[in-house]
């Protein structure tokens, strides 16, 4: 969950590895640094610069020290082995070999233990510096830091990422990958080794990525890949779509606001693909399963973590409602160790905003040899989880930096109606009428959406009461549970408040015992199946003294007549409401999360890419 950046080509390293860092920040934010070469043409070193904290406080570092050389790597941390320190902080060096790290070497104990019976001396706390260690003894015996790592590697175990220079060797990068992501930027005479696209972007748009026990080997200009073997490969070079523009703020305080601003436009995108304007019906482009293969489906496990897992619960209600097929929803780390019973023609449906969480693509993984069929839907393109799935549904939402997920969520509750209703259509479960007024809805959420979005200036007036209760209670019924789920989330992660999100059902069960006047309750309550049931457990909260913010539909006089403040949203069909309500729950925390002071994009403890378990 760290953040790697190498470069070798003409420009300043620094400011292409600090440009990188920053934009690759989101992965992890307890400490940073760079490793350049420096001094004369021929006597040149590795000068190392790092920093306890966030990138900031390495750039203010490295504003007075300059570099000569043109070969560098760079990382940014969120600690595994070793606390948040300058000591910890990678890259690592040892004797003239320096590395950076993403990810856990399992077996540190032994090679520690190894390495100091032969009198290694340890700079550090982490694992990584183990790796340093290793290669630094390699290259004394070949010469080679290539070589070095093919003897390397198989001594290692874990899931991790690594990029090593040697500076006898100037102009070489070597790296290789067990788990998290690392990609080549194959630029014009420039290199660029990162874990994310976004550090690439503004260099080049051509683009390479690492498979696991690959080796990538740069040269001066030059690259190639090779097995862990040694075997060369031949890989493929692939041009991404993103734009630098699309990793800025474009004028907004925090990347999160932006990317709530920009959940209209991803709700669109996510669904152009997949409307046949003529019928006005949903076909699945290039999704890469067939018609039938998707009428032989018998069962629908739908895995994800997070974010991505409550979209996928809200998928059940989706998919069971409109294509009638039962659904079982896991978080993907219980999943993977549960030993779940798959049966034949069941369909494994994974989502994951990064496509590179480490549970869900092992959860992926395991529904693979158990032989079912998988499906993913993934916002980053060609990343783990997307290659590895027999089918692809993208969210189509652009960069999304801000650690809390916003625009993938609405994205993939699009394209979870689009699959419902596709389902539905191919097993004739569904009237072509009711699909069609049901997509009608779903086309018409951007519009709906932006008018929603008027409810930033409610949150940030009242963000400062807000802030005050002792604790928020989010509950829903029905399909807007999981929105009572995300809007939980979303507040412990940004504004480190106490908040659950119940099904407003299972409210007497327990957490009715919570509720006094210091509890706010938010009441998701459109006109639905469940409207009345709903408003009688609103009733029941605020008869226990709770105050309420509800969020319905339309002009509701009973539903402000109950609440302290009413949120109306637009009139919409069941399987669009959560789309709406999302946007509300998440202002609310960010308005929250911003009175606090703190930092929205980078909430304390977190990051964004979980490649760890
Ligand atoms: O990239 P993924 O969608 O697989 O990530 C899953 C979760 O780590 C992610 O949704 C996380 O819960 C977010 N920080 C929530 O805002």
């Amino acid at each position: 969950m760290c953040g790697i950046v190498g470069y070798y080509g003409p420009k300043d390293p620094k400011d292409v590895i600090v440009g990188g860092l920053k934009r690759l920040e989101y992965r992890g934010y307890d400490s940073a640094g760079v490793a350049i070469l420096d001094g004369p043409k021929n006597d040149q070193h590795f000068k190392v610069v790092r920093a306890e904290g966030k990138l900031g406080e390495l750039a203010k570092k490295l504003e007075t020290v300059s570099f000569t050389g043109h070969l560098g790597i760079g990382h940014t941390r969120w600690a595994t082995h070793g606390v948040p320190s300058e000591r910890n902080a990678h890259p690592h060096t040892v004797d003239g070999v320096s590395l950076v790290h993403n990810g856990i070497i399992e077996n540190y104990q032994d090679i520690k233990a190894d390495l100091a019976r032969e009198g290694a001396v340890f700079s550090s706390d982490t694992d990584s510096e183990l790796v340093a260690h290793l290669l630094a003894r390699k290259v004394k015996e070949t010469g080679d830091l290539f070589k070095a790592v093919e003897l390397v590697l198989p001594m290692l175990t874990g899931a991790y990422s690594i990029l090593a220079v040697w500076e006898k060797q100037p102009d070489v990068m070597v790296a290789f990958k067990n788990g998290p992501p690392l990609i080549v930027g194959v630029g014009e005479k420039e290199m660029v080794i990162a874990s994310d696209v976004q550090a690439i972007i503004s260099h080049t748009n051509k683009v390479v990525y690492l498979e696991d026990f690959e080796i990538v080997f740069v040269k001066g200009n030059d690259v190639k890949f090779f097995s862990a073997a040694g075997a060369p490969i031949k890989k493929e070079v692939v041009t991404i779509t993103w734009t630098a523009d699309q990793v800025e703020k474009a004028g907004y305080k925090h990347f999160m606001l932006k990317e709530i601003h920009e959940q209209p436009r991803a709700v669109a995108a996510a669904c152009a693909p997949h409307v046949n304007l003529e019928t006005k019906r949903v076909k699945l482009s290039d999704v890469g399963l067939s018609d039938e293969q998707l009428r032989g489906i018998e069962r629908v496990f739908i895995i994800a973590c997070g974010t991505s897992y409550y979209a996928g619960l809200a998928g059940k209600y989706l998919i069971e409602q409109l294509a009638k097929i039962p659904v079982e929803c896991d978080i993907a780390s219980e999943f993977r160790y549960r030993d779940p019973v798959i049966p034949p023609r069941s369909l494994i449906l994974t989502i994951s905003q990064s496509g590179e969480t480490a549970d869900t693509l092992a959860a992926l993984r395991l529904a693979k040899q158990a032989g079912a069929l998988t499906l993913s839907i993934c916002n980053v393109r060609a990343s783990s989880i997307d290659r590895e799935a027999h089918g692809h549904l993208y969210m189509n939402s652009g960069p999304e930096i801000g650690v809390a997920s916003t625009k993938a969520f609405v994205s993939t509750l699009a394209l979870l109606n689009l699959l419902s209703l596709y389902l539905g259509q191919v097993r004739g479960a569904l009237s072509v009428k009711d699909e069609q007024h049901a997509l009608e809805q779903l086309l018409a959420a951007p519009s709906q959406m932006e008018a929603v979005l008027a409810y930033d200036k409610f949150f940030a007036e009242a963000a400062q009461k807000l802030k005050a209760y002792k604790g928020i209670l989010f509950m829903g019924r029905g399909i807007n549970y999981p929105i009572a789920l995300e809007g939980a989330l979303k507040l412990k992660e940004l504004a480190y408040m106490h908040a659950e999100g119940y099904a407003a059902g299972e409210m007497k069960h327990g957490p009715l015992a919570l509720i006094d006047e210091r509890m706010l309750i938010v009441m998701v309550c459109p006109s639905d199946r469940n409207y009345e049931k709903t408003l009688s457990n609103l009733e029941e909260a605020r008869a226990r003294g709770g105050r309420i913010i509800s969020i319905g539909t339309g002009d509701n006089h009973a539903l402000k007549a109950v609440s302290d403040h009413y949120l109306s949203l637009p009139k919409a069909e069941w399987n669009v409401n959560p789309i709406l309500e999302s946007i509300p729950v998440q202002l609310l925390a960010y308005h929250v999360a911003n009175a606090m002071g703190h930092d929205v994009d980078q909430p304390r403890n977190l990051a964004k890419s979980v490649t760890v378990e």
